[in-house]
C-alpha cells in the first residue's frame, strides 16, 4: 500500500502531446502549421471547396461526385426545419446566453430523431447530416425570438453559408458575403483531437447517441479558451479603438500575465493554416464596406505581437473571425454558436471514428491527498 502510494507516475497535464488513438480525418502537423481534411489541404478547400462539399468529404472520406453532391445538398436542405416544440422550449430559455440555449435545443432534438438509439455508422451520419442542417435554424430562430420576432423559416434555394445569413435578417447575402461565411464554415469544420472533440469521444466512448456526444461538444466549446475566442477577439479590437493604442494594450495585457485573444494554440506553434484565408476575407469586406478601422486595429495588433512569435506564439483562426461576423452584421454572442455551425460535420465524424473502434476513454489521475484519516461522527465534529 504504502509503495504503491509512493510509486513515481508520469503526469500528462492537459493531455499535452498525447496520442490517444488514431484517425483518417484530419492531419495536423503544429510545426510546419499544415491542416488536411481526409488529405486535402485546407487551402485548397477553403479556396476551391464548399462548406457542402467538405462536410461531404469529412463524413464519407472521399469528395462527392455530382450525383452525390445533389443528393447530399437535398438531404440538409430538406432538414433544415425544427419541430415546433423546439421552438416552444426555445421561447422557454430565450435570455439564457445562445451558446447555452443551443446546448439545450441540440439535446431535446433527440426526442424528436427517428434514430436517435440506432449507433450504427450509417445512422449516426444521418443524424449528423440532419444536426449540420439544425443547428443554424437553432441558432437563428433564438436570435429572433430573443428580440420578440418570428424566426425567418430557412431557404432552400440557398445554401448552407447564405441560408444562415439569410435566417439572421431575411435579405438573401450577396455572393461574396455567402462565399466569406462558407469559407469560414470549411475552416472550422473540424480540427483533430480539440477539446469539444475530445469531449464528444470520451461521451461516444461510453457508447451515448449522437445527440449526447453533440451536446457535449457544445457544452465544451463555449468555454473561451475554446469556442470563446473570437468574442472576445472583438472585444479586444473595441477596447483598442484605434490603430496606434495597439502597442500599448498588448504591452499592459502581456505584464499583468493575460493572454491576448486570438494568438497562440495547443498544436500550432507556427501560424495556424487557417488565419490567412480569413486574414484576407477581413481586409477585402472592412473595405468593401468602408469601415477599413478594424482590419487597421487587427494588423497594429499583430504588429505588436511580432516578438512573441519566437515564443510559437502566432495568431490562430479565431483573430480574424471575430470581426468578419461583426461586419455582417452578427451579434457578438452569436460568434461561438457559428464556430458550432461548422463543426457538427467535425463531431459527427469523430463519433463515428469513435464508435467503429471503441474504447471506454477512462484516464487515471494520480491522488494526492491524505490517507487513513480517522472518521469523526458529526455530533463530535
Ligand atoms: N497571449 C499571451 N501569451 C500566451 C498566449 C496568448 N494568447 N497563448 C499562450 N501564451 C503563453 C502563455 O502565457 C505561456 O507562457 P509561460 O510559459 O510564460 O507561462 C506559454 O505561452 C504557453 O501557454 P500555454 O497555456 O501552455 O499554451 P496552451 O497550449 O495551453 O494554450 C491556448 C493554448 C489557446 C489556450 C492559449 O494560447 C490561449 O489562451 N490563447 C488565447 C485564446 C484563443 O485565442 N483561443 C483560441 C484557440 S484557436
Amino acid at each position: 500500500m504504502e509503495e504503491a502510494v509512493k510509486k513515481k507516475v508520469d503526469i500528462h497535464r492537459g493531455l499535452v502531446g498525447v496520442y490517444f488513438d488514431r484517425t483518417k480525418t484530419t492531419f495536423i502537423n503544429g510545426k510546419e502549421g499544415i491542416l488536411e481534411y481526409r488529405g486535402y489541404s485546407i487551402h485548397d478547400l477553403a479556396e476551391k471547396s464548399t462548406f457542402e462539399e467538405t462536410a461531404y468529404l469529412l463524413l464519407y472520406g472521399d469528395l462527392p461526385n455530382k450525383v452525390q453532391l445533389q443528393g447530399f445538398d437535398s438531404d440538409l436542405k430538406s432538414s433544415r426545419d425544427i419541430p415546433k416544440e423546439i421552438i416552444d422550449i426555445i421561447k422557454t430559455i430565450k435570455d439564457s446566453h445562445p451558446m447555452d440555449v443551443l446546448r439545450t435545443a441540440v439535446s431535446a432534438l433527440s426526442s424528436f430523431d427517428p434514430e436517435v438509439s440506432d449507433k450504427s455508422a450509417e445512422a449516426t451520419l444521418r443524424k449528423g447530416i440532419r444536426l449540420t442542417a439544425q443547428v443554424p435554424t437553432i441558432v437563428m430562430a433564438h436570435n429572433a425570438l430573443r428580440q420578440n420576432k418570428t424566426p425567418i423559416p430557412p431557404n432552400s434555394n440557398l445554401s448552407h453559408a447564405a441560408n444562415f445569413l439569410y435566417m439572421l435578417d431575411g435579405v438573401e447575402p450577396s455572393e461574396s458575403t455567402a462565399k466569406l461565411m462558407d469559407k469560414d464554415f470549411i475552416l472550422h469544420a473540424d480540427h483533430g483531437s480539440n477539446a469539444s472533440a475530445f469531449a464528444a469521444r470520451v461521451s461516444a466512448g461510453t457508447q451515448a447517441d449522437l445527440h449526447s456526444a453533440i451536446t457535449t461538444g457544445v457544452a465544451v466549446l463555449s468555454g473561451p479558451s475554446h469556442g470563446g475566442a473570437a468574442e472576445n477577439v472583438m472585444k479586444m479590437v473595441k477596447e483598442v479603438g484605434s490603430p496606434e493604442n495597439a502597442k500599448a494594450y498588448v504591452t499592459n495585457l502581456l505584464k499583468s500575465k493575460e493572454r491576448v485573444m486570438g494568438f497562440g494554440h495547443r498544436v500550432y506553434k507556427s501560424q495556424d493554416p487557417r488565419a490567412g484565408h480569413l486574414k484576407e476575407g477581413v481586409e477585402n469586406l472592412s473595405k468593401e464596406m468602408g469601415q477599413p478601422g478594424w482590419y487597421e486595429i487587427l494588423t497594429a495588433v499583430m504588429v505588436a505581437m511580432k516578438p512573441y512569435q519566437r515564443r510559437g506564439i502566432h495568431v490562430n483562426v479565431d483573430f480574424f473571425a471575430g470581426v468578419i461576423y461583426h461586419l455582417l452584421g452578427i451579434p457578438t454572442d452569436l460568434f461561438v454558436p457559428i464556430f458550432a455551425v461548422g463543426r457538427i460535420p467535425g463531431w459527427t465524424i469523430q463519433v463515428v471514428e469513435q464508435y467503429n473502434n471503441n474504447i471506454l476513454l477512462r484516464p487515471l489521475l494520480e491522488y494526492t491527498g491524505e490517507h487513513e484519516r480517522k472518521y469523526i461522527p458529526v455530533q463530535e465534529r
